[in-house]
């Protein structure tokens, strides 16, 4: 492309155009920030002498909670691990209590579903306490796929379910598939 085509185009695009563009751009940039795991001075973050050490605490088994029982792990218990949970699967962030534990600059993800907050760069009420994924644009479900892969550095803990009819069956599930490939490997 020319200069004069490039001069032609940018003089086409209207205010909604730079709008979608810049913040498109300033999503990117974060995540490409945090999933290299670099890091800068900003407000949200806590300074250094503020890290402390995640206490040693004994493994848990896989487990199903309902959201309600996974508020529970939002950081304020400092003798229980502090969970994030993305797209029903939770999250062990226990190592970063810096960032989601007590004052935390994203304490208020610890605890809950924050997939809907994730996706559309929120720090709303009504957006972290709603799982509702159906209503997403395309830009706000490819936010929310970057962050599940910067959350796969985390160990997976277990899952969210509805309701105890669902934990129920879930823990079924979990118990056979492990007894099943435990089996295996007997086998093999
Ligand atoms: C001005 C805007 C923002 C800046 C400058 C910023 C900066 C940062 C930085 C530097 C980190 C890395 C901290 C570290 O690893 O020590 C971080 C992590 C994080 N940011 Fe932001 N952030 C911003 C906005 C947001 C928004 C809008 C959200 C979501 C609603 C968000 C969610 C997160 C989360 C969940 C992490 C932790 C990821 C992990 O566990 O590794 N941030 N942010």
């Amino acid at each position: 492309m020319d200069t004069m085509d490039s001069a032609t185009l940018i003089s086409s695009l209207t205010t909604e155009d730079y709008i979608i563009i810049v913040a498109g751009l300033a999503v990117v940039a974060m995540l490409l920030y945090v999933v290299k795991g670099s890091c800068g001075s900003d407000s949200r973050r806590k300074p250094a002498a503020s890290v402390s050490r995640a206490p040693e605490r004994p493994k848990l088994p896989y487990t199903f909670l309902t959201r309600q029982e996974l508020k529970q792990f939002n950081g304020e218990d400092e003798t229980k691990p502090i969970f994030v949970a993305i797209r029903s699967r939770i999250y062990d962030v226990s190592s970063r209590p810096d960032m989601y534990g007590q004052g935390g600059g994203y304490n208020l993800f610890a605890g809950i579903e924050a997939s809907r907050a994730l996706a559309k760069s929120s720090f709303e009420k009504s957006d972290l306490e709603n799982p509702d994924l159906s209503d997403l644009s395309f830009m706000e479900k490819d936010t929310l796929l970057h962050w599940e892969q910067v959350f796969t550095k985390y160990e997976m803990v277990g899952e969210v379910v509805a309701d105890e009819k669902e934990k129920e069956t879930k823990s079924r599930e979990y118990e056979a598939k492990k007894a099943t490939s435990a089996a295996q490997q007997k086998t093999a």
